[in-house]
């Protein structure tokens, strides 16, 4: 088991927080604050104990000079502020006298922000790259390290690991909370049942692999059951396909004919622009020039009788395109059914919860897991560096 927060005794000293504030920003506005929210009971833990509290986070990806604007993380330091009801300073840079005589001002149960640690990455990718200089520099800062960025704990990254490793660490509840619920999947109530969607079957061969002799069932919609149904040999007009996995799939429907549950009607169209027009159908009634944009109501009445008597379910991957109200409704009258129904659900994966907010159902679930890459490495089986360099508790 590892170190959490509760482990160290935090007050009085220079605690510094990774967090995963990486939060999907448009036209200069944060379009979901998940992240930050379920940051809070870590920070507000730490301010209660009289640290003073330093938070560390990336965002976006920084390449080039045109990088650094849009992923000023001075945003999330506001929209932190109001959540948390508290003054934040934000420091608008990575290094430097001005960081250090912030950090050196600060009082007991203050709370700091210093700039997007991949402003780092521009010369030299020193954050991602887990730059040694850098991450003895960021220790430097502090006393203890706290690492509760779950969706950031499958990179190795300076100011995760690097700083993990030169100060006493510890995870936090975030974290904690993640791997507890994540954790529910090692000894499942059965039937236990896979729901995968998603556009690419290359990005859950892992998964899959790893949790077939697992679960009971996968049932398999979105983008990445075309890949399935060409391997069965149909037509699947102009969907999407991911031709590298068609033998995979081949073999996979071969092995496992009574575990792979696929779509058999999707809702149509010509392109993914909603303008379009749509209609509903049988896969075998495809035309050559449609694609499937969401699955059907045949399919959502065969997926639900598979969903009808499990005891935990993990859904990774909407079953069409959800950001597009009438492409939505797979996915939606899914996650209603598995809210009413008395069962572990997990929702790993970004777009899945991303969806099931936009439902207002991600709080009816058992659990919506913040990472994205991170869930899936976990499910893969993958060892995570981000957790691995936190202490054990003896
Ligand atoms: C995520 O959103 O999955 C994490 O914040 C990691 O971001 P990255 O994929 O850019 O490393």
């Amino acid at each position: 088991m590892k170190k959490t927060i509760r482990n160290l005794e935090i007050s009085g000293k220079k605690v510094i927080i990774r967090c995963d504030f990486n939060v999907p920003i448009k036209d200069g506005k944060i379009i979901d604050d998940n992240r930050i929210k379920m940051s809070l009971e870590t920070i507000k833990y730490a301010v209660d104990k009289g640290a003073k509290v330093i938070l560390m986070s990336h965002l976006g990806r920084v390449k080039e000079e045109k990088d650094l604007k849009k992923n000023d993380l001075s945003l999330v330091g506001k929209r932190l502020a109001n959540l948390l009801n508290k003054k934040i300073t934000f420091v608008s840079k990575t290094r430097g006298t001005e960081l250090e005589q912030a950090i050196n001002k600060m009082i007991n149960g203050d709370v700091l922000l210093v700039q997007n640690t991949r402003y780092e990455d521009l010369f030299m990718e020193k954050e991602s790259s887990n730059d040694q200089e850098l991450s003895s520099y960021w220790a430097s800062l502090g006393d203890l390290f706290v690492n509760d960025a779950f969706g950031t704990i499958h990179r190795a990254h300076a100011s995760n690991v690097g700083i993990a490793s030169k100060l006493p660490n510890c995870i936090g509840f975030l974290v904690e909370k993640e791997f507890n619920s994540l954790s529910i999947l090692n000894n499942p109530s059965k039937p236990f049942i896979l729901i995968l969607g998603g556009s690419k079957v290359s990005d859950k061969i892992g998964i899959i692999d790893n949790m077939i002799e697992k679960v009971d069932k996968i049932i398999i919609g979105g983008g990445m059951a075309f890949t399935f149904l060409k391997a069965k040999g149909l037509n699947i007009g102009t969907s999407i396909v991911d031709l590298d996995s068609i033998e995979y799939c081949s073999n996979l429907i071969s092995k496992y004919p009574d575990k792979i549950i696929l779509p058999i009607d999707f809702n149509f169209s010509t392109g993914m622009d909603e303008t379009l027009p749509n209609r509903i159908d049988k896969i075998d009634n495809i035309l050559d020039n449609e694609m499937g944009l969401d699955i059907g109501p045949e399919t959502i009445k065969l997926f639900k009788e598979n969903l009808g008597n499990a005891k935990t379910v993990l859904w990774n991957g909407p079953m069409g395109v959800y950001e597009i109200e009438k492409y939505s409704i797979g996915t939606r009258k899914i996650l209603e059914l598995l809210v009413l129904l008395d069962i572990t659900c997990i929702l790993g994966g970004g777009d899945i919860v991303a969806a099931a907010s936009k439902f207002n159902l991600k709080d009816s679930v058992t659990h919506a897991s913040t990472g994205g890459g991170a869930t899936l490495e976990y499910l893969e089986g993958k060892k995570l560096p981000g957790l691995e360099i936190i202490g054990d508790l003896n």
